[in-house]
């Protein structure tokens, strides 16, 4: 979901993370997030992944077992996770839209970190990938998803689930919890595919109709928002 280069500009131009630091992932998952950072950051820095599936971070201790020294994991419920000021940086990425109380876990990362810490959230915006499809075939009619997506995130939305504006409210929630120097970013990744294997997996991800597998390409513009904010 990243170009690599874009992702290394946040780092080092946008975040200027050119010193050791200590970074806390929220919702780690398997570790994708400390794979891009790791090879970032200076020497003398260390990451610590939180995640509540037990299965997850099995798997990310074992993808880090050669760098235990600087990489650690724990499995915890950000919900009932108890934060101390110990970090640089507080990070999260597809996480706030799993969470009925997103406000809640950025005030944690906000106690995460010490005064003049960073915490950066990446969520995805559901309208705005919709609104970032293209299928090269003349069967596509951008509109054909609307309707049924309209009533599949509003249902979802007033029962509590996943919010397909998530991405796009982080900077109010900063804002309002009293974060500084917010800053907001759209990730430039388009995942763009011609090959046939590739089709079929760009059909599965998107939830796009099998009938669009003879089409010649597709496109997806990821759109995961980029939100950023210092701890005065
Ligand atoms: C879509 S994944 C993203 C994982 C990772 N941040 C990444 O970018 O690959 C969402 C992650 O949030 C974790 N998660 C969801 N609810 C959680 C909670 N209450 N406490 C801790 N982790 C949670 C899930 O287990 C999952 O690994």
């Amino acid at each position: 979901m990243w170009n690599d280069d874009y992702f290394e500009f946040l780092v080092k131009c946008v975040w200027k993370i050119d010193r050791p630091v200590k970074i806390l992932d929220y919702g780690c998952g398997y570790g994708f997030l400390a794979q891009m950072l790791i090879p970032l950051i200076s020497k003398g820095s260390s990451y610590k992944g939180i995640d509540i599936s037990e299965e997850l971070i099995n798997d990310a201790r074992e993808r880090f077992k050669n760098t235990k020294d600087i990489v650690s994991f724990e499995v915890a419920d950000l919900n009932d996770y108890i934060p101390t000021a110990d970090y640089d940086i507080a990070i999260c990425q597809s996480l706030l839209r799993h969470l009925s109380t997103p406000e809640v876990i950025i005030e944690k990362m906000i106690a995460s970190v010490k005064p003049g810490g960073l915490v950066i959230c990446i969520e995805p915006s559901r309208r705005l990938e919709n609104a970032g499809l293209y299928i090269d075939s003349e069967l596509f009619n951008p509109f054909e998803k609307d309707d049924f997506l309209k009533e599949r995130w509003q249902s979802e939305l007033e029962a509590g689930g996943r919010d397909f504006q998530i991405g796009m409210k982080i900077p109010v929630y900063m804002e309002k919890i009293g974060l500084k120097n917010i800053g907001v970013r759209l990730n430039d990744y388009i995942d763009y595919v011609c090959q046939e294997d590739e089709k079929r997996r760009f059909i599965k991800d998107y939830g796009t109709d099998s009938k669009y597998v003879k089409a010649d390409s597709m496109l997806a513009a990821r759109c995961h928002v980029i939100s950023y904010g210092t701890k005065s």
